[in-house]
């Protein structure tokens, strides 16, 4: 059994909204459900564990049951940090029964079906795989306003979600190695333990709602699909 922890209980402080930015609409439909859809409609995923801010936890089961979310078994409340909120889903999770747990944030409500079946699969494979994307911009180093050097962008890679993992090195990870709000993915932990972790490359559509034009960009994209 393949489990997914949507992580949705952020506070979209650089998006500045009146409220989290995955409670807002794109296409007539909260960009949460979006997402959740995404994971609901996926074959390789049985079942689904949604994090949210403790005060929208009874309204959103409301929600839930309109939008036919079938696969979605739990709610629990998110923490402070990205970190605690992941922590929290994943302390939800049935290790026993759980092959692959696939994190993914709440505010990626446009991640492919391929992009989640092949970093599952690859997960299954190598224990620990994580979706990226090639980074198009020459990257530069700066110091004190002014450029240092030129960053050789072939070898990076911008971290998307899903980052998936066997459930036991997810939990190994959160359990060694210390966190605060700077850890903005697993992976970090993950690579900290000197696990290998294999890299999915996804798409460059699967974006990430962070300011306020990323809603303008979703809501041509998701018109597409
Ligand atoms: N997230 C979470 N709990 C937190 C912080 C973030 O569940 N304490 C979730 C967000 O809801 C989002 C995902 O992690 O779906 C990615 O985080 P980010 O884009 O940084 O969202 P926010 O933290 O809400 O935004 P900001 O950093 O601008 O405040
Ligand atoms: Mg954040």
């Amino acid at each position: 059994m393949n489990t997914a922890i949507i992580v949705a209980a952020g506070k979209g402080k650089r998006f500045s909204a009146k409220k989290p930015k995955q409670f807002l609409e794109i296409a007539g439909k909260p960009i949460i459900i979006h997402t959740l859809r995404c994971f609901e409609n996926c074959s390789v995923i049985d079942e689904i564990i949604l994090v949210l801010p403790a005060e929208e936890i009874e309204n959103f089961r409301q929600l839930a049951e309109k939008f036919n979310l079938k696969k979605l078994v739990k709610i629990v409340s998110g923490g402070d940090t990205r970190a605690t909120s992941v922590l929290n889903g994943l302390n939800a999770v049935n290790s026993l029964k759980t092959e692959i747990v696939a994190v993914h944030d709440g505010a990626r409500p446009l991640v492919s079906n391929e992009e989640i079946t092949n970093t599952i699969k690859k997960a299954k494979e190598t224990g620990a795989a994580c979706l990226v994307a090639p980074v198009n911009d020459t990257i530069k180093e700066i110091s004190g306003g002014k450029i240092v050097r030129t960053v050789d962008r072939t070898r990076l890679r911008r971290a998307l979600t899903p980052q998936c993992f066997r459930p036991e090195i997810l939990k190994r990870a959160f359990a060694e190695i210390n966190f605060n709000e700077a850890v903005t993915d697993e992976c970090f932990l993950v690579e900290k333990l000197g696990i290998e972790i294999s890299v999915v490359e996804g798409s460059a559509r699967n974006i990430k709602i962070t300011h306020a034009e990323d809603l303008a960009i979703a809501e041509i994209f998701l018109d597409r699909c």
